[in-house]
């Protein structure tokens, strides 16, 4: 690969220098308190953060947070995370209250040697996400003053083509930090030539969004078991009724086709938990997949699913999990995606999960990370790589 990395800048000696660093630290946020509910993706990028400050290097980190609409939005505020990564760092974090204005200019020059600043929200600024080059440039023109050289950490974002994400490595020496060099490593172990048999599952709630990469892996995998919302679009073009569980009309003829051309590879669910509402004190019960009662939505994989997909997962060599396989913050409908992860983690297999979801998952419900090969910091992104797509991040990095 023809990627410039963090070992490549450090050996330039760059103590006294100033590097932009674009992270993705777009962390989930409790609702009600604002608090930080899984910190993962603040962890990911420390081993980045940490060699830089040992090198003396003045660190301006950028990142985005949620989907604010080009102006500044205090829910969306960055300011919560640069707590969180002083804390972990063990040094504190100088946070700009804007991102390329007055607070941000003064924050970068006041930095010493080794000290680490946090740039406000980027997505406050239009220019961020413009599909206007012009405008992205102008704004990738004020985030590149900040530095002398550019890495990207932020894996989770290299399937956007932002400002900070694809324009600013246009404009300084740029090189891949240690998550996204490590992260494309693993990936292309799957798209190259993964040990086999290679099981994936997919979950989540919306088909839409993976098509494009079920129809890729199709002729890759082994085996791909399918959870999770999205199930129910495909038990519908099975000929079964799915109650009031989501379900993507538009999609049914779509599925029918992939069951039909996936030479029996894809497997879905034959039980569901199938609840009044989705609500975590619903009345629900384990129903077959082919008999959910009308008024009811299904809320999970059963337990004859979690014990089928734990088989074809025993076997696999290699895995991809990426999605959840039910409604898993609601503990009566977390059975099917604890299941289905320790399954994974018993597997004698690599192992990589994939995606901002999955990834909480496995820790909100109390797994060892570390029995895990690999819990990618990207969900969109990582699909999107596993689709072969070019990612704007990426293609940056190798000019
Ligand atoms: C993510 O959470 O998937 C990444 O941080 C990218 O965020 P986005 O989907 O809002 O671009
Ligand atoms: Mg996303």
């Amino acid at each position: 690969m023809s990627i410039r990395n963090l070992d490549d800048l450090l050996a330039e000696g760059v103590s006294g220098r100033r590097v932009l660093v674009r992270a993705d630290l777009n962390v989930p946020l409790d609702k009600q308190t604002g608090e930080i509910t899984d910190d993962g993706r603040i962890r990911a990028v420390l081993p980045t953060l940490s060699a830089l400050v040992e090198a003396g290097v003045k660190v301006v980190v950028c990142s985005h947070l949620g989907r604010p609409k080009g102006a500044p939005d205090p829910q969306f505020s960055l300011r919560p995370v640069a707590g969180r990564l002083g804390e972990l760092l063990g040094a504190p974090v100088h946070f700009a209250e804007d991102t390329v204005g007055d607070s941000a200019r003064s924050t970068v020059e006041g930095l010493a040697d080794g000290q680490v600043a946090l740039l406000e929200n980027l997505r406050f600024n239009k220019g961020e996400t413009s599909k206007d080059d012009a405008e992205r440039g102008a704004f990738a023109d004020q985030l590149a003053a900040f530095g002398d050289a550019y890495v990207d950490d932020a894996f989770g974002a290299v399937h956007r083509k932002h400002a900070s994400v694809h324009d600013v490595p246009a404009r300084l020496p740029h090189v891949a930090g240690r998550l996204v060099l490590r992260e494309v490593e693993v990936l292309g172990k799957l798209t190259g030539d993964p040990e086999r048999p290679y099981v994936v599952v997919l979950g989540g709630s919306k088909v839409s969004d993976k098509l494009a990469v079920i129809e890729a892996l199709l002729p890759k995998v082994d085996r791909l078991l399918i959870g999770g919302g999205m199930c129910f679009t495909f038990l519908k073009a099975q000929g079964h009724e799915v109650g009031t569980s989501l379900l993507e009309e538009d999609m049914v003829e779509t599925c029918r086709n992939l069951l039909e051309r996936s030479g029996g590879k894809i497997m879905l669910p034959v039980d569901v938990v199938a609840a009044d509402a989705f609500a975590p004190d619903a009345a629900h019960d384990t129903v077959p997949a082919d008999g959910i009662p009308s008024h009811r939505l299904g809320l999970d994989i059963g337990p004859e699913t979690v014990a089928g997909f734990a088989a074809a997962l025993s076997q696999a060599k290699t895995i991809f999990w990426n999605g959840p396989m039910g409604v898993f913050e609601m503990a009566a409908f977390a059975n099917g995606t604890r299941g289905v992860a320790e399954a994974i983690t018993k597997a004698d297999a690599f192992s990589v999960v994939g995606g901002g979801d999955s990834a909480a998952a496995v820790r909100a419900l109390g797994l060892d990370e570390s029995s895990f090969g690999h819990i990618s910091t990207g969900g969109g992104a990582s699909l999107e790589y596993l689709e072969g797509k070019t990612l704007p991040g990426i293609a940056a990095l190798e000019n």
